[in-house]
């Protein structure tokens, strides 16, 4: 069970990025407790990180998971060329957020992503992750 986790845009920045949003964890904390629950389910998973929309969409082209977890971040708002890259593969997709998107600005609430998604979890901070994982376990084992 192989399952791949893409960050977004500046979210290599956690830790140090508007925290009162986005909280104090880094990203590499944040790895680090998503890599322990992999362990203990029993799911191999990868984490990457890219700044660029065109890194995001050749890695999920090369299909080498089973499911991706993936927190867009702005490019959730924007993002068609993801969107498309997402359902071209045809594997489940779950979205990732750390904050509230509907709760905030008006542009953060329209996600591309959503509706080639199996479903979003968003506002849990670094927790999001843990929950989509554990998502993607059952609806691989299904
Ligand atoms: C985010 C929400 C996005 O609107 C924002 O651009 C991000 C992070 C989140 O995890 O809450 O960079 O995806």
């Amino acid at each position: 069970m192989k399952v791949l986790i893409i960050h977004g845009p500046n979210l290599n920045l956690l830790g140090k990025r508007e925290t009162d949003i986005y909280g104090t964890k880094s990203l590499k904390a944040i790895n680090k407790d998503i890599l322990s629950l992999a362990s203990d389910l029993g799911i191999d998973v990868r984490t990457k990180q890219f700044n660029s929309e065109g890194e995001i969409v050749e890695a999920i082209q090369k299909g080498d998971y089973d499911a991706l977890i993936i927190n867009p971040a702005a490019y959730t708002h924007t993002s068609i060329a993801i969107r498309d890259a997402i359902a071209a593969m045809n594997k489940p997709a779950i979205e990732v957020h750390l904050s509230n998107i509907s709760k905030r600005e008006e542009f953060r609430k329209k996600s591309f992503i959503t509706e080639v998604a199996v479903g979003q979890i968003s506002g849990f901070g670094p927790d999001s992750y843990l929950l989509a994982l554990r998502s993607a376990k059952n609806i691989l084992s299904k």
